[in-house]
C-alpha cells in the first residue's frame, strides 16, 4: 500500500509552511495514488496526478460525492446528512436538476454585468488602505470584499456583510488555533458558524418573500423550482450558505495568494505593471500557483483500479488540485511560476459535473482587483513574513504584512 516513510498528507502541519511540493513531485512519479492514513479513522488515497483527478471527477457514478461527503473526516449523521444537502456533495441526477436553475444566474454574461459594482468595492476597500500605508493584505484589504460582493448578489443589507464574512472565515478556517480558538480544530469547518448564517438565510428569505421583489438572486432563487419543487426558506438558509462559504476563503487567496506569489517573482510583477493586459492569465497562472483548495474528496462506489491503485468500494479519494496543478506531464516546467503561462489547464476550480459554480464571478473578481491595485499603488513591498492557514483543505494566507505606497 504505497511508499513507506513518506510526508503526512492528512496532518495540517504539513501545509503550514507551504505545500509539499517535493513530495508530491516524488509521489506523482513513485505512487500517483497514494495511501495515506487518518488516526482514528479510515484513511484515504491521494490521487495526484492532473489525468487522474480528471477521471476521478468526471465519473460521479464511480467517486460519489453524497456517499461521504466532500472531506476527508467522517461525519456524524446530521453533519453528514446537511452536507449531502449541499450543491457541491449531490450526485446526479439530484446534482444536475439543483444546479440548472442556478447556472444562468452565474453565466459569464450575466456575472460581468455586475463589474461596475465590484469596481466600486473594491475602490472603496483601496481608499480605506490608502490612509493605513502598512497593512495586513489579507485582513485589511482582502477579506471583506467577496461577502460584500455576495452581499450584494443576494441584496444583504450591508451592514451585516462584515458579521457575515467573519462567520465564513470561521466555517472554513476551523483547523487554525489563531482563527478558531475555540473550535474542534480535528474537523474542517465549524457546524456553528453554518448553522448561524443558515438560520441568517431563513430570515432573508422570509423577509423578501414578505417584501417586494429587488431583481436580485433572491428572487430568482425564490421564483425558480428545484428539483420539482420551490425552495423553503431553510433551504434558501442552506444555499447561502454555501456561497458565502464557497466565494469567501477561496477568492481572498487568489487575491492575497496572488500578490504574495507576484512579490515572491519581482520580475512577474514588473512584466505585468508594463502590460496590464496579462492581468486574465496571471489570474490564471495565480490559480495554478496557489490554488485556494488542496483537495476534495469522493468515495468510491465499486471497487476499481487507478494508475496501480487497487481502491476498495467505499474508500475515500481525494483529488489533490495542489498536485494536479504541479505535474510536469502537463505543465511545462512545472514549478515555474509563469503569467504568461498557455495553455494552462489548472484544475482549482475543478472540473466536470462540479465544476465551480462561482468561475466567472472569481476571475471577474480577480482581475478587477489587480487592475485596481496595481494602478492604485505604483509600490508595493513585504514588511513581514507571511503566514499561512493551518489546515489540510484551505491553502490559506493568513497574514500579509506588506506597505503599499500610492
Ligand atoms: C478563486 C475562487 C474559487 C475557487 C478556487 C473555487 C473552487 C471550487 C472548487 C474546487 C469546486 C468544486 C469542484 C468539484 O468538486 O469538482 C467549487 C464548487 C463550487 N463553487 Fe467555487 N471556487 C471559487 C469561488 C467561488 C465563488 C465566488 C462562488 C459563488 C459565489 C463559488 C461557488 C461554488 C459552488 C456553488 C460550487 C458547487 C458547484 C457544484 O457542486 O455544482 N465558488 N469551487
Amino acid at each position: 500500500m504505497g511508499v513507506v516513510g513518506v510526508i503526512d498528507l492528512y496532518s495540517p502541519d504539513t501545509y503550514v509552511n507551504g505545500a509539499p511540493h517535493e513530495e508530491f513531485t516524488r509521489l506523482r512519479r513513485e505512487d500517483p495514488v497514494h495511501w495515506q492514513d487518518i488516526p482514528g479513522q479510515p484513511g484515504y488515497w491521494a490521487v495526484l496526478r492532473h489525468a487522474d483527478v480528471v477521471h476521478v471527477s468526471r465519473n460521479p457514478r464511480l467517486f460519489s460525492c453524497e456517499a461521504g461527503g466532500v472531506v476527508l473526516e467522517d461525519l456524524d449523521p446530521e453533519r453528514l446528512a446537511r452536507m449531502r444537502d449541499m450543491l457541491l456533495s449531490m450526485d446526479p441526477p439530484r446534482h444536475i436538476s439543483y444546479r440548472k436553475p442556478l447556472a444562468p444566474e452565474f453565466a459569464q454574461r450575466v456575472i460581468a454585468g455586475m463589474g461596475e459594482q465590484i469596481r466600486l468595492i473594491t475602490r472603496e476597500i483601496f481608499t480605506e488602505s490608502k490612509k493605513l500605508n502598512d497593512v495586513d493584505f489579507v485582513h485589511d484589504v482582502v477579506g471583506p470584499l467577496p461577502t460584500q460582493v455576495i452581499g450584494q448578489l443576494f441584496g444583504l443589507p450591508e451592514k451585516d456583510w462584515e458579521w457575515l464574512h467573519r462567520l465564513a472565515q470561521m466555517n472554513t478556517s476551523g483547523q487554525d488555533p489563531d482563527l478558531n480558538p475555540d473550535g474542534d480544530l480535528s474537523e474542517a469547518g465549524s457546524a456553528d458558524s453554518s448553522m448561524q448564517m443558515a438560520m441568517y438565510g431563513m430570515a432573508s428569505a422570509a423577509d423578501r418573500r414578505a417584501s417586494d421583489p429587488q431583481g436580485d438572486l433572491m428572487d430568482v432563487i425564490l421564483g425558480q423550482e428545484f428539483d420539482g419543487r420551490y425552495l423553503t426558506d431553510a433551504d434558501i438558509g442552506s444555499l447561502l450558505v454555501q456561497m458565502i462559504t464557497a466565494g469567501n476563503d477561496t477568492t481572498v487567496t487568489m487575491m492575497a495568494g496572488g500578490l504574495w506569489a507576484l512579490l515572491d517573482h519581482p520580475d512577474q510583477l514588473t512584466l505585468l505593471r508594463n502590460d496590464p493586459a496579462l492581468i486574465p492569465s496571471a489570474i490564471e497562472e495565480i490559480l495554478r500557483w496557489f490554488n485556494p483548495l488542496h483537495y476534495f474528496r469522493r468515495t468510491a462506489t465499486e471497487d476499481v483500479v487507478l494508475s496501480g491503485a487497487h481502491i476498495r468500494k467505499g474508500d475515500k479519494v481525494a483529488m489533490y488540485y495542489t498536485s494536479a496543478n504541479r505535474d510536469e506531464a502537463v505543465f511545462a516546467d512545472s514549478q515555474r511560476f509563469d503569467i504568461t503561462r498557455s495553455p494552462n489547464p489548472q484544475l482549482s476550480f475543478g472540473i466536470g459535473e462540479h465544476f465551480c459554480l462561482g468561475v466567472h464571478l472569481a476571475r471577474l473578481e480577480g482581475r478587477i482587483f489587480f487592475e485596481e491595485l496595481l494602478t492604485s499603488f505604483p509600490g508595493i513591498a513585504l514588511t513581514g513574513k507571511p503566514e499561512r492557514v493551518r489546515s489540510n483543505l484551505n491553502n490559506g494566507v493568513k497574514r500579509l504584512p506588506v506597505r503599499l505606497c500610492p
